[in-house]
């Protein structure tokens, strides 16, 4: 957590007009630096984009940014990347994704100290200082938690599995057991653990003491991933619905067969 100390102060004190002046942590091997909101505006390559959609204002948008993978000097396409939030929150992000020349195209958007971004809902920050961002996220099937704001800090970091061992599914798990897995990964880790395993703690653990699959009747627990307001409303819900487009009929399925399967697989003495 010392990654965010010295950021807090700078980056969450002033919710009012003007946005300060902040500081990237690019944790990233022999390139590691840091890099402060003024030198990446004036970045060479920094342009204004447009993101015809973007998932947290849920409208289009304009960022002064750089394009992510001029950022990732010596960052190689089998590396394994996390962007980690200032309030925890760890988006796992293979590098290929962010390095691919085509596809979806990665962008670090800069929130200027002049020109401030909205609020992302009424009396909350915004999602500065610095928001991962994509144009044509489709083109790669860039998921909603692949962007992270409010970000402190990128890091290269051994892949999930390696850091995660608790995780894994059987060796001998069938492919769509190991697919789940992977689906777990990119829309579930950000917040979840499980088995006591993953950097965020923003939702409950999902496999001990009990796993979701043991205690939701038939076909309500695919509802609430699909929806959880659907199922239990209250104002304060953080967790967000997976849609159809970002998690398909199959995909869903497949990702209940890998908790199912954890729930074989439990680590009850593992430490919260
Ligand atoms: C942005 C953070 C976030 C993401 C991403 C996320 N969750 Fe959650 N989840 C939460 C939070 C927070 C809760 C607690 C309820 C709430 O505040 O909505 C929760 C609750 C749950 C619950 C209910 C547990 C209970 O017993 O009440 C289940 C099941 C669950 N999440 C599964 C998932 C799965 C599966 C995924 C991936 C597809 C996922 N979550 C992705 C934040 C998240």
């Amino acid at each position: 957590m010392k990654l965010f100390a010295t950021l807090t102060l700078a980056a969450l004190l002033p919710l009012s007009a003007t946005a300060q002046a902040a500081e990237l942590e690019l944790d990233i091997g022999p390139a590691s630096r840091s890099w402060q909101s003024a030198e990446l505006l004036a970045h060479p390559q920094a342009r204004q984009i447009e993101i015809a959609e973007d998932v947290s204002y849920k409208r289009a948008m304009h960022y002064r940014a750089v394009p992510l993978a001029v950022l990732l000097s010596g960052v190689q396409p089998g590396d394994h990347l996390q962007a980690v939030a200032l309030d925890g929150f760890a988006a796992e992000l293979p590098a290929a994704l962010l390095l691919a020349q085509s596809g979806a195209q990665a962008w670090l958007a800069i929130e200027g100290p002049t020109q401030p971004w909205p609020a992302l809902a009424a009396g909350k920050p915004s999602a500065g200082p610095f928001y991962l961002v994509w144009q044509n996220p489709e083109a790669s099937q860039v998921g909603p938690e692949q962007w992270p704001y409010q970000v402190a800090a990128i890091r290269k970091l051994a892949p999930v599995a390696e850091r995660f061992p608790a995780l894994l599914p059987a060796a001998d798990a069938d492919a769509s057991t190991q697919a789940g897995f992977a689906l777990y990964q990119k829309h579930c880790m950000a917040c979840h653990r499980l088995n006591a395993a993953g950097d965020s703690a923003f939702g409950p653990d999902l496999n001990i003491p009990h796993n979701p699959t043991e205690y939701f009747a038939e076909g309500f627990l695919a509802a609430y991933i699909r929806d959880p307001q659907s199922m239990r409303r209250w104002p304060q819900g953080k967790m967000p619905g997976f849609s159809e487009t970002v998690l398909s009929e199959a995909e869903l399925q497949q990702l209940l067969g890998y908790l199912r399967h954890m729930a074989t697989r439990k680590q009850p003495d593992a430490a919260l």
